[in-house]
């Protein structure tokens, strides 16, 4: 059966420029290119589950800037149900993106129409309670995403926390969690720990299932009562990192609704992640099932 996912986050319009290394302060660097790409992390978790085979819904706000318009567009051409995405007067949330030669990027999120956010609708709260999955991260308001969070648990809808930006987080927000999918960066922000295995078996005390990822050298899986595992992910040349994790958290939460058990579904996100890294763009870059399905098995 195919799952059901609702996504409640950020979409912005990346701004990205193209250069050798990004500038210093004060410094002035003169770049390759210039390409506007939809982003957000909400939209880009939407778009990779899509892709990756899910039926998904996503609540968000855009703007009644030129921005807006794209942005939902860029949704509905993944197939992703946009009847809870709302629109606001004035401008959508923007990414303004640095991308360099290795890849790597630096990015400045300007909030917009995701300020919005603040709380759930009555619309929002059917939705939720119909679906297997429920996808948050932390570009929208903290208030909104507690709210949906305690929803879901009340509900019995398992939820995905991405908690990108990093920052701390209220007790609460953890406590109404099942899977918490973290960067390095941001599992230590949650714990003050660095090693990401004193950081993922810290977070265990308030989330069942924990996933720290670990960039190119794939992630680290630890769930209460057993030792973590490492899964290795596929060796790439990278091209733009852009939307990696969301690519992967987007992957994960598909198979996850198929039912998959945790550690096969973490090899299978990688590989989508993996592909979304190889190409331009955040949405943009991410594989559809197939061509999941056809990386996954060279691997194996
Ligand atoms: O996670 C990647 C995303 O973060 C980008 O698409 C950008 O919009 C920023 O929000
Ligand atoms: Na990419």
């Amino acid at each position: 059966m195919t799952p059901h996912i609702v996504v409640l986050g950020s979409t912005n319009m990346d701004l990205v420029a193209y250069v050798e290394r990004a500038p210093r302060r004060g410094e002035t660097v003169t770049g390759r290119a210039f390409r506007t790409f939809p982003g957000g992390k909400g939209a880009n978790q939407a778009v990779a589950a899509a892709r990756a085979g899910a039926t998904v819904s996503m609540i968000g706000a855009v703007g009644t800037d030129g921005f807006g318009g794209r942005l939902r567009a860029a949704l509905e051409h993944s197939g992703v149900d946009t009847d809870l995405l709302r629109t606001v007067e004035g401008a959508s949330g923007t990414a303004h993106i640095v991308v360099d030669d290795e890849g790597g990027n630096a990015i400045v999120v300007v909030p917009g129409a995701n300020a919005a956010l603040t709380g759930l609708t009555h619309g929002d709260e059917a939705l939720i309670t119909c679906a297997d999955l429920l996808l948050l991260q932390l570009e929208t308001p903290l208030d909104g995403v507690l709210a949906a969070a305690r929803y879901a648990r009340d509900h019995g809808v398992r939820t995905v926390l991405t908690p990108a930006p990093a920052q701390s987080l209220p007790p609460e927000l953890l406590d109404a969690v099942d899977l918490l999918v973290a960067n390095e960066h941001e599992a230590a922000a949650l714990t003050g720990a660095t090693d990401p295995r004193t950081a993922a078996h810290k977070l265990l005390d308030q989330v069942p299932d924990v996933v720290v990822t670990l960039g190119a050298e794939g992630c680290l899986y630890a769930t209460r009562g057993a030792e973590p595992v490492t899964v290795p992910a596929p060796r790439v040349t990278a091209v733009d990192t852009t939307g990696a994790g969301d690519t992967f958290v987007g992957a994960l939460a598909a198979a996850l609704g198929e039912g998959r058990p945790l550690p096969s579904a973490l090899a299978w996100a990688s590989s989508a992640a993996a592909l979304s890294v190889g190409r331009p763009g955040a949405a943009a870059s991410m594989p559809y099932r197939t061509e999941i399905d056809a990386e996954a098995e060279a691997r194996a």
